[in-house]
């Protein structure tokens, strides 16, 4: 009999279109059966546990710079704590300098990154203003494995319309993939000039100054721009309805559009932002949490298939950090930390709440963010693909706080939440990296993806 390097054994598989009893046999790095009675050289055995694909979260900001911080996890730190939570390929993002080529920042990210890394990754290419000259650039970048292209309607990285209307046509003309965000940053910008001049200072203003109405507006007219150069557009972290109902709506139109939400705007409500003092500057990022009835709206939205991924944004900054925007919302730095959370996290209140089918859950938040951004060998369990899996616990109860989870910004947002439901093991590439709760690999294990594609959004 065929005896294989590996075989996880008894376990429920669960992939984004079905649910059996199976073994999953591992030659290398690989999957290379799934089936009854299959034999290995080492056997783990799955009894009693959901066996997934490893998570993939297409949206992270690691080791970030924004003003004068940088988002506190680092590619050390960030991917173990992504690992410890089932999480087994990331993509974060190449911002150029003004005077750097696309091809000397994604070689400077990847410089920082490589040694560091416990799980694969890969890196979307950042279209800034300063880069709309540099836009004979967009096929190099491609070349070098970043094949979609983060661009912003919000903040320092704002495109114009027009600008907007020029990148997305370059990223087309490479088969490349818009990531956007999507806020109207004049109406942001103004409302916040507003309320700092009535002393509208504390972060209680903060998603006021936000609207849901004009993200969707933003999200239209993103939709709208992309269909008049025919290009295909994923839509990042929607917190709201208007959003959704833009998104939903294209695609009933047949355009070739994609929405992802995030823990964040699944689990917590606005009142977050009237907490005393600094408690209430740390969940301040953007688009901001909203409602509870939008909430709702979104975990609906996502039940129903209106927006098709979740990740998680991360983007952490410490508590003294935050407080630095204590007399002055707007100048908070912009972020939360939700990367060991989000698998675990949607598995517990979407499937144990029964508005997600296992599959759904699965599909959300490792097979469709794979298949979408093209990490092709990611994200199912399949022959050939590469054997990055999960050994979940469904039963498992962790209470998420500082001293539960990995991440360094020393607070999270999801302070006593009880999960049900929690990775035992995660393999990357059929290697052990985290299991009887260690870290089992050294920074570097992690591979860069050379991406050849991004997908239609389906
Ligand atoms: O506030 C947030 N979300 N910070 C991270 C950068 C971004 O906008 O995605
Ligand atoms: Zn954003
Ligand atoms: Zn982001």
């Amino acid at each position: 009999m065929n005896e294989y390097d590996l075989v996880i054994k008894n376990g429920t598989v669960i992939t984004a279109v079905t649910t059996i009893q199976a073994d999953v046999a591992i030659n290398g790095e690989t999957i290379a059966a799934i089936g009854q009675n299959l034999c290995g050289k080492r056997e783990i055995d799955a009894r009693g546990k959901l066996v997934t694909p490893g998570a993939v979260d297409i949206h992270v900001h690691l080791e970030m710079p924004i003003g004068n911080f940088r988002s506190t996890d680092d590619f050390f730190t960030g991917t173990a704590a992504a690992a410890f939570g089932g999480t087994t390929s990331i993509i974060d993002f190449v911002e150029a300098e003004p005077e750097e080529t696309l091809l000397e920042a994604a070689a400077a990210r990847r410089a920082l990154a490589d040694p560091k890394v416990v799980i694969d990754y890969s890196l979307h290419m950042t279209i800034t203003p300063a880069d709309i000259a540099k836009l004979a650039q967009v096929p190099d970048a491609f070349a070098a494995g970043c094949t979609t292209f983060k661009l912003y309607m919000a903040y320092g990285y704002r495109l114009h319309d027009g600008e907007l209307l020029q990148a997305l046509t370059a990223v087309r003309d490479v088969g490349g993939l818009p990531v956007v965000h999507a806020e109207n940053w004049d109406v942001i910008t103004t409302l916040i000039a507003e309320n700092l001049a009535y002393g509208r200072t504390a972060p209680h203003w903060h998603p006021r100054s936000r609207p849901a109405l004009m993200e969707g507006e933003a999200a239209g007219r993103l939709i709208d721009i992309a269909e008049l150069v025919d290009v295909p557009v994923h839509i990042f972290h929607v917190s709201c309805v208007d959003t959704v109902e833009q998104i939903a709506r294209a695609r009933r139109n047949g355009r070739p559009v994609t929405g992802e939400t995030c823990p964040q705007y699944l689990f917590l409500t606005w009142d977050a932002y009237d907490a005393p003092g600094v408690q209430g500057t740390l969940p301040v990022c953007s688009p901001p949490i909203r409602s509870q009835a939008e909430q709702d709206a979104l975990w609906q939205a996502v039940s129903r298939g209106d927006l098709q991924i979740i990740t998680t944004d991360h983007c952490p900054f410490t508590i003294e950090e935050k407080a630095t925007g204590l007399d002055d919302y707007s100048t908070i730095p912009g972020g939360v930390p939700s990367i060991e959370m989000r698998f675990p996290a949607i598995y517990s209140r979407g499937v144990g709440s029964g508005l997600l089918t296992p599959s759904q859950w699965v599909d959300m938040c490792c097979t469709a963010p794979a298949k979408l951004v093209g990490l092709e060998k990611k994200g199912h369990i399949g022959v050939g693909y590469d054997a990055d899996l999960v050994i979940f616990d469904p039963h498992k109860r962790v209470t998420l706080s500082p001293e539960t989870l990995h991440e360094t910004a020393g607070w999270t947002p999801y302070e006593g939440v009880t999960l049900t439901g929690w990775p035992e093991m995660t393999l990357v590439r059929g290697q052990v990296v985290v299991g009887d709760g260690e870290l089992k690999v050294e920074g570097g294990y992690g591979r860069y993806v050379h991406r050849t594609k991004a997908n239609l959004p389906a």
